[in-house]
Order: structure tokens, then C-alpha cells, then sequence
């Protein structure tokens, strides 16, 4: 199940169908979809589709910065993948981390503050082991976001002709990253 996620200024929360005007304002951007490998979406009746047969399932969540309007926005997508959605995870105690964040909300840190959320969930709510991502050639933005949450790169591999830089971290090494009172909260 999808729960609710909480940091200092966004909210992480499940997809609706009513998200779908929302989705198609930013998903339309040829600058975001494609450099995470999907296509910029053609119409909200798209954006409905997407949200209905990919977004709307456990682990996966729409990005809202809190106080900023329209309220409840959705600005962006983070989550999880699992078993045949994903290619990198291998088995129910892995998972693959995905994203993407509207263009005029770039460089705020607010995708770092989006998955640091979301591993201390991966890690001490799911108890999964290893979280896998995979970023394009010549995405530095991406490979930026993983580095601040302390992914390290494992090897580097060809996906439709591209060259996908692959990186992951184990749920030892997202300990070490923690505080002692965070440390104290984990399972
Ligand atoms: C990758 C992405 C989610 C980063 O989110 P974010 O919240 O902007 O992340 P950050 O604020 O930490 O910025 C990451 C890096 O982007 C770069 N950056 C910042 N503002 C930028 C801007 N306006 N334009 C281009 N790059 C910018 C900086 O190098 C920054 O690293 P730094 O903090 O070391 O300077 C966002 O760029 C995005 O949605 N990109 C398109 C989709 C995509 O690539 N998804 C991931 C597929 S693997």
C-alpha cells in the first residue's frame, strides 16, 4: 500500500485520476520525460492513462510542495519499482528508485529531500535490502540527486542503444548515513 510521506516541505502522497491536468502541465516538458526515458506526454487524456495504468500503483508517489499554489499540485514523481516492473531489482527485497521534478522547480534540493523520504521508508518501514537506480550518459543532474542520497555506481550498462550508468545502496550502507536517533528508529 501507498501511504503518506512527510518531509520539511513536501508532501509524498498516492495518484488519482484528477491529477491528470496537473501531470500533463509538467510531463509535457520535452526537457523531463526523455531523460528519464519516457516520452513527453501528448494530451491530459494521456496523462490520465499514465496516471491510471503506471502511477497508480503501491509505492509510487505524487511530489507536493506544501504552502505553494495551486495547493495539492503535483510537481513531480518519485517511487519504487518492484520485480517485473523493474529490470535492476532482482527479488521482493530489492527495489528500483525513479523520479522526476516539474523544470521551474529544478535545483531547490527538493528531489534529494523526495528520496531521502522515500529510502528511510525503502529501508526501515519495507525493510528491503538494496536500492537500485539507473541514470542516462550525460544526466549529471540525476547522477547529482544519487550521490546526495549516498548511492555509489556498480557498472555501467546499454538500455535501447544508451549508455545507463547503474548505482545503488544497501540498506548497511544507509545506516551509516544516519543519525544515532535515526539509527535508534530503524527495525
Ligand atoms: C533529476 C532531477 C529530479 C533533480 O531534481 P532537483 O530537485 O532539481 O535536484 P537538486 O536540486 O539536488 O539539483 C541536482 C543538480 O541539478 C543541477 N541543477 C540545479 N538547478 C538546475 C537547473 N535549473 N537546470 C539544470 N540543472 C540544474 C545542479 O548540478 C544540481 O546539483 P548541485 O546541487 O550539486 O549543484 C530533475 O533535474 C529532473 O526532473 N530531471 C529530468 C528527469 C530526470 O532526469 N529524472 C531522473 C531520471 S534517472
Amino acid at each position: 500500500m501507498t501511504t503518506q510521506l512527510e518531509t520539511e516541505r513536501l508532501t509524498l502522497r498516492p495518484w488519482t485520476e484528477a491529477d491528470a491536468p496537473a501531470l500533463f502541465r509538467w510531463a509535457r516538458d520535452p526537457e523531463v520525460g526523455p531523460r528519464a526515458g519516457w516520452d513527453p506526454h501528448a494530451s491530459i487524456e494521456e496523462s490520465a492513462r499514465i496516471i491510471r495504468e503506471v502511477l497508480a500503483v503501491p509505492e509510487s508517489y505524487a511530489i507536493v510542495v506544501r504552502g505553494r499554489e495551486p495547493e495539492g499540485e503535483p510537481v513531480g514523481a518519485i517511487g519504487l519499482k518492484f520485480g517485473a516492473a523493474s529490470d535492476l531489482a532482482r527479488d521482493a527485497i530489492e527495489a528500483e528508485l525513479g523520479y522526476w521534478l516539474a523544470r521551474p522547480l529544478w535545483g531547490r534540493g527538493y528531489m534529494p529531500e523526495a528520496g531521502r523520504a522515500l529510502l528511510t521508508h525503502a529501508f526501515s518501514d519495507l525493510r528491503l535490502k538494496v536500492v537500485w537506480a539507473g541514470h542516462y550518459e550525460g544526466n549529471l543532474q540525476s547522477r547529482r540527486v544519487m550521490e546526495k542520497l549516498g548511492l555509489t555506481e556498480k557498472r555501467t550498462r546499454n538500455a535501447d542503444g544508451r549508455i545507463e550508468h547503474v548505482l545503488c545502496i544497501t540498506r548497511a550502507q544507509w545506516g551509516q548515513n544516519l543519525s544515532t536517533g535515526e539509527k535508534n528508529a530503524l527495525p
